[in-house]
């Protein structure tokens, strides 16, 4: 995955869409200049400046809360337009393959995915899961994981090699998408994310990361290039 180049790097103050500090120039204007210039696409940005937020750390209290469900009409709330736009800066910004919005202590059932920049698929992303919910899972892979709440380590679990993913866009379309290999795994990670469950709770071997793949996977990059038991890259999301 690229990285995406950091200059200034402002946490979020206080409350919730408040008191945030932009950046410039900024991480996702760059991001979507390397998107097009790989012929992936635009981003759908509809609010102009979007702005990085803190990402919360285990044992946070929100990221142990079930999180509640959108309401229609708050994807019409232009600060709800706006959270969403946060949260893919953000997610780009740590960088991570997917970010759910617990992780920026916001109790809402929405995440992120972006896996489209590496696996050059413009499927897989940039992606907006709002209310999202399994509707099939299929068979059992090995997976290993970081994630962005939980700094510095990775871990290995199992998860569905097969789900399919129901949930509504940001305009409150519904679409579905299948989701195998790394994709589908970063949807069972941010979906628990969601229900207030963290990759340690189903992980064993929970480590300090021994490999430089690892080490990707724990503290910096959404995506190594480690062959995982089922030869796909480890993820941190
Ligand atoms: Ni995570």
């Amino acid at each position: 995955m690229a990285r995406v180049p950091v200059y200034v790097k402002c946490l979020y103050l206080s409350a919730p869409f408040r008191s945030r500090t932009p950046t410039f120039p900024h991480p996702l204007a760059t991001f979507a200049a390397v998107r097009e210039l790989r012929g992936l696409g635009k981003l759908d940005i509809m609010n102009g400046v979007p702005y990085l937020r803190e990402i919360v750390h285990e044992p946070h209290p929100t990221l142990r809360r079930a999180a509640k469900k959108v309401r229609a009409e708050e994807l019409e709330d232009p600060l709800v337009q706006q959270l969403i736009d946060d949260m893919f800066v953000t997610m780009y910004e740590a960088p991570g393959i997917g970010l759910a919005a617990p992780q920026i202590n916001v109790a809402k059932r929405l995440f992120v995915v972006d896996i489209a920049i590496d696996r050059e698929d413009y499927k897989l992303g940039p992606l907006v899961f709002v209310n999202p919910r399994f509707t099939a899972r299929e068979g059992e892979l090995e997976s290993t994981e970081g994630c962005l709440s939980v700094p510095g380590k990775v871990g290995d679990l199992k998860r569905y090699e097969r789900v399919v993913c129901v949930a509504l866009d940001r305009h409150g379309k519904r679409f579905e998408v299948e989701g195998k290999g790394l994709f589908g795994r970063c949807l069972q990670h941010e979906l628990d994310h969601l229900d207030g469950t963290l990759y340690i709770d189903k992980a064993q071997n929970i480590r300090d990361p021994h490999t430089e793949e690892e080490d990707e996977t724990a503290s910096t990059e959404g995506e190594s290039t480690s062959a995982g038991g089922d030869g796909e890259a480890a993820l941190s999301a």
